[in-house]
């Protein structure tokens, strides 16, 4: 693969993506100063992640909001496919939701495709992935979303709260549509093939719980983006508005290229890796730097591919020290070792709290569970 190409799929991420071709190839919008100025207005401040550009892309937030000021508030969806350990990229999209709860004062459903990653993986029993997702609702809990306005829909679980739903949506969608949009192959099997409508269901349950046409925003990485294209076009058809998104990037791999996955441990953080693991893993990471420290010093460094660079930028460094940080690598006065420490001294108190929060959240699942 040339580096002019790349992949993005819900199940794939490779290459060095170009966001921008991306959001045109998917119909996106980027995310303007206005947008941020609304949201500004109603929350009294621009997340970080939108302000690094972190959450660069959307589908209709403008009427997320317009509907907000006229007094409609929206439901909060987004979920997780439990096919392994919780790594900090999936953090990112949680912590913002999480801003989004707080800020709008609003309700979250959050969905656990066990059923989609039994389907998917080659390897995985049923038990595997149910372990899985018990592990996973932990760290999700670790997040620190309202238990009273936050609801985890487990779907072999609580599918018979989304089948009539998702039975109305697939009746909807032709083969050739979902073949289309996610690249589906004869070889493919069924149960992957009929699963989109499980993951758009969820889109229009607020409606139903509400019992009135209710707005719903969908944070992710723009990776699930293919789902909701294939919703949006049946909604409005159902009688239910059509989903809102706000996308993000993806948090690289310490390898770099496409994004931090747990299928490749070794260049994942995970939420439960101890600080021996993290140091490890940290100290041994590719970044943008010189083979040698004179060539480093000379000709600076490159911190656009450098996943370290990114870490900190995301998780710890302020817009101002992220900058100055970018400023100092491209001209040689900072080393890559600098840098890995930096992100060892952040990554290793930040993850012994969330370790905290993930055992305090052993006694709190059946709040966050439906009935
Ligand atoms: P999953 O488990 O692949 O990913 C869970 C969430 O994390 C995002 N994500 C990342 N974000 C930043 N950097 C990364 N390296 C990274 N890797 C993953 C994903 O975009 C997602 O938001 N089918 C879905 C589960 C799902 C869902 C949803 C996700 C069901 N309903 C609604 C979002 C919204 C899945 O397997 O996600």
């Amino acid at each position: 693969m040339s580096s002019e190409e790349f992949t993005v799929t819900p199940w794939s991420v490779e290459g060095d993506i170009d966001y921008d071709k991306l959001m045109q190839k998917f119909g996106t919008e980027k995310i303007s100063p206005e947008l941020e100025a609304r949201i500004e207005k109603i929350t009294g401040e621009v997340h970080p992640m939108l302000k690094l550009g972190y959450f660069f892309s959307h589908r209709d937030l403008d009427k997320i909001l317009t509907e907000y000021e006229k007094g409609n508030k929206f439901y909060l969806y987004t979920g997780r496919g439990p096919s392994g350990k919780i790594h900090m990229g999936h953090l990112l999209p949680w912590i913002f939701t999480k801003y989004l709860q707080e800020k709008f004062d609003v309700n979250l459903i959050f969905q656990l495709t066990d059923d989609e990653k039994f389907l998917y993986s080659d390897g995985k029993t049923m038990d595997d992935v149910s372990k899985f997702t018990q592990e996973n609702i932990l760290d999700i809990i670790a997040i620190g979303f309202d238990p009273k306005k936050t609801k985890i829909l487990i779907d072999t679980k609580d599918i018979k709260r989304i089948y009539p739903i998702s039975l109305e949506i697939a009746k909807r969608i032709t083969y050739s549509t979902v073949k289309a949009v996610f690249g589906f192959e004869n070889s493919t099997n069924i149960g992957m093939i009929g699963f989109p409508p499980i993951q758009a269901a969820p889109c229009f349950l607020p409606s139903i719980i509400e019992g009135r046409p209710t707005p719903v925003l969908i944070p992710a990485a723009i990776d699930q983006d293919p789902y909701w294209r294939v919703t949006r076009d049946i909604a409005e058809k159902m009688g239910y508005p059509k989903p809102a998104q706000i996308h993000s990037k993806f948090l690289p791999g310490l390898g770099m290229q496409g994004k931090m996955s747990s299928s490749i441990p070794e260049t994942a953080i995970f939420t439960t890796d101890d600080d021996k693991t993290i140091d490890k893993k940290i100290s041994s990471t590719f970044t943008g730097g010189q083979p040698t420290v004179e060539l480093q010093r000379k000709l600076g460094a490159n911190f656009s591919i450098c996943p370290v660079f990114w870490y900190l930028r995301y998780f710890f460094d302020t817009e101002k020290e992220s900058d100055e940080r970018a400023r100092k690598c491209k001209s040689g006065q900072l080393l890559c070792g600098e840098c890995k420490g930096n992100l060892k001294d952040a990554t290793k108190p930040f993850l012994t709290e969330f370790k905290k929060q993930r055992e305090k959240a052993k006694d709190q699942v059946d709040k966050f569970m439906f009935d």
